[in-house]
């Protein structure tokens, strides 16, 4: 398993001039506002509070980028479909998402969250279209297992499957209180910036 020897904040961003001029590999973190973006980067790097989370959805509107290891990067996107955002905020999302994730030479994925307790919505699809339109590889994490049992989980996996259409195979299964499924999100991190010369110690 990959050891974090160090994770630090560098930046907030909203458009490109602002993002940090390093060359290091990014992996972003992208889904609906309070899935648990913020939180499952926190259990990754073992920091309780490197990451501000929160029970009010909408706490993260800017791009927040964080050096691991002077190795690689970790994004942390805005969540989205939050209804209650002001309109300004709903606005500014659309453009400033689709411009990173269209413009980052340095993205090598992007970590799509979902809730396991839901149905993937439209704008779940979505973002696993513009992933794929823009030749992103996704990694599709399922979090907040720890509030099914093991047959609610079997049949909304299930769901998540046939409304994403995807593979079972590419599901991870996460837990930010268990911390079930770390180690599967790293492995897939890791495979993904193993070769990667900018990543190289
Ligand atoms: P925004 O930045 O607002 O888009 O939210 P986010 O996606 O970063 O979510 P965040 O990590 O702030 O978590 C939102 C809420 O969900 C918090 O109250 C967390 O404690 C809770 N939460 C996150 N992950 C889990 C999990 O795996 N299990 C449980 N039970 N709660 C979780
Ligand atoms: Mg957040």
């Amino acid at each position: 398993m990959l050891i974090v020897k160090s994770a630090e904040f560098i930046t907030s961003a909203t458009k490109p001039g602002e993002y940090p001029k390093s060359e290091y590999p990014e992996i972003a973190f992208a889904g609906r506002s309070n899935v648990g973006k913020s939180s499952l980067i926190n259990v990754l790097v073992n920091r309780k509070k490197l990451v501000r989370t929160s029970c009010t959805p909408g706490r993260t509107q800017l791009i927040n980028f964080f050096a691991v290891n002077d190795r690689f990067v970790l994004v942390d996107l805005p969540g989205y479909g939050f209804a209650k955002a002001p309109l300004s905020v709903r606005k500014q999302w659309g453009p400033m998402v689709e411009t990173y994730l269209s413009t980052r030479s340095n993205l090598r994925a992007v970590v799509l969250i979902l809730d396991i307790r839901r149905q993937p919505s439209d704008y779940d699809l979505q973002m696993l279209d513009w992933l794929r339109s823009f030749d992103i590889q996704p990694i599709i994490v399922v979090t907040k297992c720890d509030k099914l049992s093991k047959n609610e989980r079997a049949s909304q996996s299930r769901l998540i499957v046939q409304t994403l259409c995807v593979d079972k195979d590419e599901l991870t299964f996460f837990s930010a209180i268990s911390r079930e499924g770390t180690d599967g999100v790293w492995r897939r991190i890791e495979r993904l910036i193993a070769n990667d010369p900018a990543a190289v110690e």
